[in-house]
């Protein structure tokens, strides 16, 4: 038993949905019940994740020597934890030491998630005490085409998944004519095995909040929306609340800090289709119409929301602004490599070991990511297969683990970086079924607005079927190599176009698989 503490012990437990799925509340309410029981003085304060998921519920006390963390901690093991001195950081088998040194956040070099599993998320005191708004109040002193010449000098990218250069974006922007303009943050995030723009949105929501004011302030747009999915209700309790703190605390409002510029966010929750992710389509159903992929061009920086010129930009898009305008740009783009600048929070998931979220300067390979930082698999069985970018991403063998991660050495490999999600697969996996799940996953989600997709997508399924059936195995092998063809170089968007990057390298690197598909399944 510990002795009673005079001074009020302070414990962080996430507040994040992950945690919370592996029982963070019942272990805060474990601590809460404890330290009354025990006339202990504790202050609980509810974070973020700092992303180590197979830690969590990772739960960290503030010592003299720093924050030391515990964990998986159950709310079974909670009165064992103090009565061991955890409190006082003492020796635990939950104990993982100092939470900076635990080497999977050690490693990693956090710009845009510098504070998150940090803070408080709803304190805009702590954001404040955390170096929060120091971007802002940069640009608040430059003028609009300083801050866009700033974000354009750091060699940010898009992080939604096309990698448009962001700087450039928002000059188009900023000179298109319009009577009003937007700012909308894309928070549909559907991609397999990602879950970073929801990380931010829960632990550092004041973040995406001042990126998207800056975001404003440069292109001359006095209204944001933010286009959150169904299926994240943590982070719209977040967001609504924060959005709240923020006009109390006039980061929003019609002095945004007691500047002569203008902004507000309105929050605006999507139906559950993959394709409103599709900027365009997102638009569509922000103007409350069904989510159908609009033609480009226009484009919408000049004629999007309403017909006026928008910015659509990703989550992790608009919170890496603030740290690009508090540190300079050059400080963003001397991390990185080539044409792929700054850092990228990669999404560990699927079959591997330490799944999380890492965030590093691009670069590393796919070998070190999956091996060194995930661990391998979680089933200890080899790794076969690694499918990055969401379900529209490419399966890449071992083979190719020296590729560094970054846009052009994907794309060099038939693939892409998308939102930066990494989906693990150990030698069980059938690649022929995952080509199967590709066209199905496009026939369900299809707007339905192009020949290509909305019928390619139903053909392809049927085909491959045919191939797992050990039917004409070549013949349709040719038929969905064409298909793929045609689908690529004449879908509407990306959702069709991108189809053949799953079927094609699955057919590409796991040739086996479909050649003797019977034998495969066994
Ligand atoms: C089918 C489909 C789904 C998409 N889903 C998302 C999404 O969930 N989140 C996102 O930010 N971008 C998504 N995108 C990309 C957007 O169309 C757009 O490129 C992005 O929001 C632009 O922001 P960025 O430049 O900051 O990346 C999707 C694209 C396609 C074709
Ligand atoms: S490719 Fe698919 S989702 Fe995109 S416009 Fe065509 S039918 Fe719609």
């Amino acid at each position: 038993m510990t002795a009673k503490r005079a001074q009020t012990a302070k414990i962080y437990v996430p507040c994040d949905s992950g945690a919370l799925a592996l029982g963070a509340d019942e272990v805060a309410a474990a601590f809460e019940s404890a330290a009354e029981a025990r006339q202990v003085a504790l202050d609980i304060v509810r974070t973020g994740s700092r992303g180590l998921y197979w830690l969590e519920p990772m739960v960290e006390v503030a010592t003299a020597d720093g924050r030391i963390a515990y964990g998986p901690v159950a709310a079974s093991d909670v009165d064992k934890l103090l009565d061991s001195g955890m409190l006082n950081g003492a020796e635990h088998p939950l104990r993982l030491g100092a939470a900076e040194e635990i080497p999977f956040l050690k490693r990693q070099t956090r710009l845009t998630f510098a504070r998150c599993g940090i803070v408080d998320p709803l304190s805009i005191e702590d954001y404040r005490a955390h170096d929060g708004m120091a971007g802002l109040e940069r640009a608040l002193a430059m003028t609009p085409a300083e801050i866009i010449e700033e974000v354009t000098q750091s060699g940010l990218r898009g992080r939604g998944g096309a990698g448009f250069p962001t700087g450039i974006k928002w000059k188009t922007t900023r000179e298109a004519e319009g009577a009003q303009k937007y700012i909308v943050c894309n928070a549909d995030e559907g991609d397999s095995g990602t879950f970073s723009d929801r990380m931010i949105m829960e632990g550092d929501p004041f973040l995406l909040i001042e990126g998207m004011v800056i975001a404003g302030i440069a292109v001359g747009a006095t209204e944001g929306f933010i286009y959150l999915r169904s299926e994240y209700p943590h982070a719209k309790r977040t967001l609504e609340a924060a959005i709240a703190v923020a006009r109390q605390a006039n980061l929003l409002g019609k002095s945004v800090a007691g500047s002569s510029h203008a902004f507000d966010i309105d929050l605006r929750i999507g139906a559950g289709a993959y394709v409103c992710g599709e900027e365009t389509s997102l638009l569509e159903s922000l103007e409350g119409k069904r989510g159908l992929v609009r033609a480009k061009p226009p484009l919408p920086a000049h004629h999007g929301l309403f017909g006026m010129p928008t910015v659509v930009n990703n989550v992790i898009s608009l919170a890496s602004i603030p740290v690009i305008l508090e540190r300079g740009a050059g400080v963003y783009h001397d991390l990185g490599t080539g044409r792929s600048r700054g850092t990228i929070p990669i999404q560990l998931a699927g079959n591997v070991k330490y799944p999380g979220l890492f965030e590093v300067g691009f670069g590393l390979t796919l070998g070190e990511i999956v091996n060194d930082i995930g661990g391998g698999t979680a089933s200890g069985r080899p790794v076969r297969a690694v499918q990055v970018g969401g379900p529209l991403g490419a399966y890449f063998p071992r083979a190719l683990f020296d590729m560094p991660f970054d846009y052009e050495a994907f794309a060099a490999q038939d693939g892409l970086v998308g939102h930066g999600g990494v989906v693990v697969f150990d030698d069980t996996v059938d690649m022929a079924r995952q080509a199967h799940f590709a066209f199905e996953f496009c026939a369900r989600e299809s707007c339905g607005k192009c020949a290509p997709c909305r019928v390619g997508s139903v053909r392809g399924a049927e085909r491959v079927a045919h191939i797992m059936n050990g039917e004409h195995i070549a013949e349709n092998l040719r038929l969905v190599e064409n298909l793929c063809n045609t689908m690529k170089h004449s879908s509407l968007c990306a959702l069709g176009g991108a189809v053949p990057f799953p079927v094609m390298s699955a057919i590409r690197h796991f040739r086996e698989d479909f050649d003797d598909h019977r034998a495969a399944a066994e």
